[in-house]
């Protein structure tokens, strides 16, 4: 240990330092806890709307596009398949799509708000594998309904309005997304109309 006299000024600065130093510690502390803080961009846009053009989907086709993560279908019905909905309803579990699986304004013998299109969530109610669209096929796995949508992970069988069938592990019709026409050719998925995302 040195003997010479201490220096209050040098030790004066000294002090002085480390308070600065650790004011601007902290201050780079805080700057990434209110950047994770508030959400991000990119979160934001995880969970913002889709707007999709349908005015190219053609007769019996699907789209995809993703909302949230999830796949959502898009489906150009026929007059003939909006038609024969009606004709499955004794093997259907829940027909008249009394639980809450869609907004108020798609619990009707559609579950739609324009009977053209199917806008359901791809994802299974079983145990989350997206179901087949089986176009021209699911006769093969329901006697008589030419149209439908399969899931190759245990079976469950839907039908063209996703409502599913009854004696398979899916205990609940599809999820339909809130949505909104904005005009004849665009859909906005993922928000109900005059609602701000
Ligand atoms: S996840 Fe679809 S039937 Fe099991």
């Amino acid at each position: 240990m040195s003997n010479a006299p201490i220096d209050i000024g040098r030790r004066k600065f000294l002090t002085t330092t480390t308070a600065v130093v650790g004011g601007i510690g902290m201050a780079a502390t805080a700057v990434p806890f209110l950047k994770s803080w508030s959400p991000s961009a990119k979160a934001k846009a995880a969970g913002a709307p889709v707007e999709v053009d349908i005015s190219k989907i053609e007769l019996g086709q699907l789209i995809r596009v993703e909302w949230r993560g999830k796949p959502v279908w898009i489906v150009r019905r026929s007059d003939e398949t909006v038609k024969s909905l009606q004709d499955t309803d004794d093997r259907l579990r829940d027909p008249s799509s009394e639980e809450a699986q869609q907004p108020s304004y798609a619990t009707n013998a559609t579950r739609s708000i324009k009977p053209q299109f199917l806008i359901a969530v791809g994802i299974c109610t079983h145990l989350g594998c997206s179901p087949t669209y089986l176009p021209d096929s699911f006769s093969e796995q329901v006697e008589g309904v030419p149209s439908g949508f399969f899931c190759p992970c245990h079976g469950s069988k839907f039908d063209m309005a996703g409502r599913v069938f009854e004696n398979v592990p899916a205990p609940l019709n599809l999820v339909i997304p809130p949505h909104y026409y904005v005009n004849d050719n665009t859909v906005m998925i993922g928000v109900e109309k005059g609602e701000t995302s």
